[in-house]
């Protein structure tokens, strides 16, 4: 197997294959319409190359210390190794050609230089900027954006160290120690990853001391209810979060909370106790949010790709201080450079992205699964699934033209090692699930119990080795044999094996490493949609149900009023008529149980805590 497998040595002979494209890589490259990366030479080869795949085992493959060497990759402490993908060098040769058939390359570079690669909105996409040096020159329609990143950078620090020092005090006088972020989608996400991953490292846990920081997401009443809980507004600092301050949750949200507050301190309240990010700043100010009060960010920055924007630092330097954030910004920086000057080959978003669209487009993986063996990391894989799905589930090309390949996978995962007590069986003997395991080498914290062999983290880190081998190696029939299981359990405790997974090991997580990995999902998802020809940065996709929705919510409206029933004359199909129905019907008998003053109870504006209604 070995001698099929050619080496990435021979530089000036593989400089040579690297500039043949296909004719028809050549008309991607050149944006035909039409053209799809799965006509070319480059994407049938690798058709073709998963006949020899197909032959291989991972468990021979991992006898190959030199091919276990090869697939491993290094940056900035950021350790991957690849080695238990179903992937030989050939492969990897291939996929690179592939990138370099699909124009990666050039995208990369006109990404980072500020063109409209998101030409559905017209728009740079340029996320790289919000953590871009103050030095650095990025321009946007020939104006240098990083300036404008700074001011608000300043504006930020400035803001959070007089709200941490207790200089910025609330109305009644007292300090405000408890922030509510209002938002949701990236708005939300991103922020919540990073405050989940820093809580509980020491020295950032020591700069939040005596500080809160919650969310709130979902337009559920019952997430306003978690979210204030307890909360008193004297002390409460609110940031609402959205980058159109048109989302109908977030707004409605806001407009919840604003109430909290004047309920408690009256409308003067508001100015020191509301503070907004957003790239409407009209519409911040028409809420009654002062305008000096808000953080700007700019269209270029997409919505789930904006947490080193204002959306993120702004909580988080509220938080952990801005000083943190400023590790934050420089971990994800030192990825951005070396995604937009390394080598494919030594390139870790590049490789990361070729080898998911391996699976994906030429494997036939549907899904991937996120498993960090760091609780701290609980909230990578929701942020993610946002970030990939949102960005690559796609059905047509950036040019408009359906696909006859699927894009994107269904993201999903859960830290080990509760993951596997609940999905692991399906990964192990069901479906063949991509795995991404991500470690650290020093915990963030550390219990060494008297009289146990390993300590607490090493115990978690030995299934994270574990889990992997499992996955790739199996367990043969004649394995179990030779431990004399029963024949009619054979079947059963037979692991096929051969499940590709990939490990990721930080040497420990604080606000640096969690820059860099969020980096490194971020431009693997673009080297992603930069191969299969998409448009990872509009989302057309959500806005349905949004139009949808607000036709309920009048229709909802208005036969309320009149206490009417819906019926066929009204539009909607049989079955979405019987449920509106039905839920009207329903809501309309409901009368909260006392104490009525339960929150939102104490919102409303009645005696009794009920849904307004002309059905009872
Ligand atoms: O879900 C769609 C979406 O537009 C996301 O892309 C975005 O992150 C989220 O809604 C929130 O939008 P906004 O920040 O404008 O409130």
């Amino acid at each position: 197997m070995r001698a099929t497998q050619k080496r990435i040595t021979n530089k000036p002979q593989k400089t040579r294959q690297r500039m043949k494209t296909s004719k028809a890589a050549k008309a991607v490259l050149q944006g035909v319409k039409g053209d799809l990366i799965s006509s070319t030479e480059e994407w049938l080869a690798l058709k073709e190359h998963v006949k020899t795949i197909d032959k291989t085992h991972l468990r021979d493959l991992l006898k190959d210390s030199e091919r276990c060497e090869h697939l491993t990759l290094e940056y900035d402490g950021v350790y991957v190794d690849y080695a238990r993908q179903r992937v030989t060098e050939e492969t990897m040769e291939k996929l690179y050609s592939l990138a370099r058939a699909s124009g990666v390359k050039e995208k990369i570079n006109a990404m980072f230089s500020g063109e409209a690669i998101n030409s559905t909105e017209n728009r740079a996409v340029l996320h790289v900027a919000t953590r871009a040096p103050r030095s650095k020159v990025i321009n946007v329609d020939g104006q240098n954006v990083v300036p404008d990143v700074h001011d608000v950078l300043d504006k930020i620090k400035d803001f959070s160290d007089r709200v941490r020092s207790g200089e910025w005090v609330g109305h009644t006088g007292l300090p405000l120690t408890d922030v509510v972020c209002v938002g949701i989608g990236g708005s939300f996400l991103g922020p919540l990853f990073v405050h989940t991953a820093l809580k509980t490292n020491q020295s950032h846990a020591v700069e939040a001391q005596g500080r809160n920081l919650r969310f709130l997401a979902n337009v559920d009443p019952v997430d306003v209810a978690r979210a204030l809980n307890g909360l008193n507004p004297e002390t409460t600092l609110v940031v609402v979060v959205s980058k159109t301050f048109t989302t109908a949750e977030t707004m409605l949200n806001a407009r919840t909370v604003r109430q909290w507050i004047i309920a408690s301190l009256g409308k003067d309240a508001v100015s020191k106790h509301m503070v907004a990010v957003s790239t409407n700043l009209k519409l911040v100010s028409e809420f009654g949010i002062d305008p000096k009060n808000a953080f700007a960010f700019w269209d270029w920055v997409g919505g789930r790709y904006s947490v080193c924007s204002a959306v993120g630092i702004l909580p988080l330097a509220l938080q952990y201080g801005f000083e943190t954030c400023e590790m934050f910004l420089k971990g994800a920086w030192s990825m951005d450079e070396h995604f937009a000057t390394a080598d494919f080959e030594k390139n870790l978003p590049v490789t990361l992205g070729l080898i998911s669209t391996w699976n994906v487009s030429f494997l036939g993986c549907d899904a991937r699964a996120i498993l960090p063996y760091c609780q701290a990391l609980a909230k990578l894989a929701p942020h993610i699934q946002q970030v990939a799905m949102e960005s690559n589930g796609k059905g047509v090309t950036i040019d408009g033209t359906p696909v006859d390949f699927p894009t994107g996978e269904i993201d999903f995962g859960e830290p080990g090692t509760n993951g596997q007590h609940s999905f692991y069986q399906l990964i192990h003997q069901g479906r063949v699930i991509p795995c991404d395991f991500i470690g650290v080498i020093k915990s963030q914290q550390s219990v060494y119990l008297k009289g146990e062999i390993v300590s607490n983290h090493d115990e978690l880190m030995c299934n994270f080795f574990a889990q992997a081998d499992a996955l790739a190696v199996g367990k043969t029939p004649v394995e179990l044999r030779a431990e004399n299981t029963p024949d009619m359990l054979i079947p059963h405790k037979t692991f096929t094996g051969n499940r590709p997974s990939l490990s990721i090991m930080l040497p420990e997580l604080n606000a640096y490493t969690t820059g860099q990995l969020l980096s490194l999902y971020e431009h693997r998802v673009a080297v992603q949609g930069f191969v299969w020809g998409l448009n990872s940065f509009d989302q057309w996709g959500v806005e349905l149900g949004k139009v949808l929705a607000t036709r309920v919510r009048a229709t909802m409206h208005d036969k309320r009023n009149k206490g009417e029933m819906l019926t066929p004359s009204d539009g909607y199909n049989h079955s979405t008529e019987r449920m509106l129905n039905r839920y009207l019907q329903g809501k309309a008998q409901l009368k909260y149980a006392p104490p009525s003053d339960v929150f939102p109870c104490d919102l409303i504006n009645s005696d009794e805590c009920r849904p307004p209604s002309s059905y009872a």
